[in-house]
């Protein structure tokens, strides 16, 4: 039988979102655009040091305690990654083209999100005996990204 307490938290949830304030990007006091590039690289390393992590574990060269953890952590940078570059500052080694097509940069971004959340899904019930592999690469698809919107090293 259903009881309401779902119900419950998700007015709980909502009460809380509405308590709190909504703070601009624009509203931090130290902005500049280095420091803008400086944080999309430091959200992309911690993007890089999850994918590497998991590359790892489905190599069975470590064990995979914490694949959905790796695979929780990599959907989390991402979705951090979309907010880290919505501003348009050029620099870096972000192509223009990040800004001007910034509906595909995103969606790149939503489907990377989702297949992390899949695989961890997955990597949750049955690590790598599962089948992560499914979402894996969709998870990691960097490689395609900066194929189009980064410039060569
Ligand atoms: C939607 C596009 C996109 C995806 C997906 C993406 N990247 Fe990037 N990445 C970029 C762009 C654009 C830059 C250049 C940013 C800049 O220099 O400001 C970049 C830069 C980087 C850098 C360089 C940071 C530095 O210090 O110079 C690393 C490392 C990196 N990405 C790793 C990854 C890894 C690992 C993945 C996959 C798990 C990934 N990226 C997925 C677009 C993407």
């Amino acid at each position: 039988m259903r009881t309401f307490t779902t119900l419950g938290f998700a007015a709980a949830m909502a009460a809380s979102v509405i308590g709190g304030t909504a703070q601009s990007w624009a509203a931090a006091t130290n902005a500049s655009p280095e420091h803008t590039i400086d944080y999309r690289h430091n959200v992309m390393k911690a993007m890089e040091a999850h994918a590497t992590a998991i590359g790892q574990i489905l190599a069975l060269m470590v064990p995979d305690t914490n694949l959905a953890g790796h695979f929780e952590g990599l959907a989390l940078s991402t979705r951090q990654a979309k907010v880290a570059f919505k501003e348009h500052i050029e620099g870096g080694k972000a192509k223009p083209e990040v800004w001007s097509n910034w509906a595909d940069f995103a969606a790149r971004l939503d489907k990377m999100e989702t297949s992390a959340t899949k695989a961890m899904e997955v990597a949750k019930e049955s690590g790598v005996a599962g089948p992560v592999g499914e979402f894996a690469l969709d998870a990691m698809a960097c490689k395609q990204c900066h194929d189009v919107y980064k410039k060569k090293d």
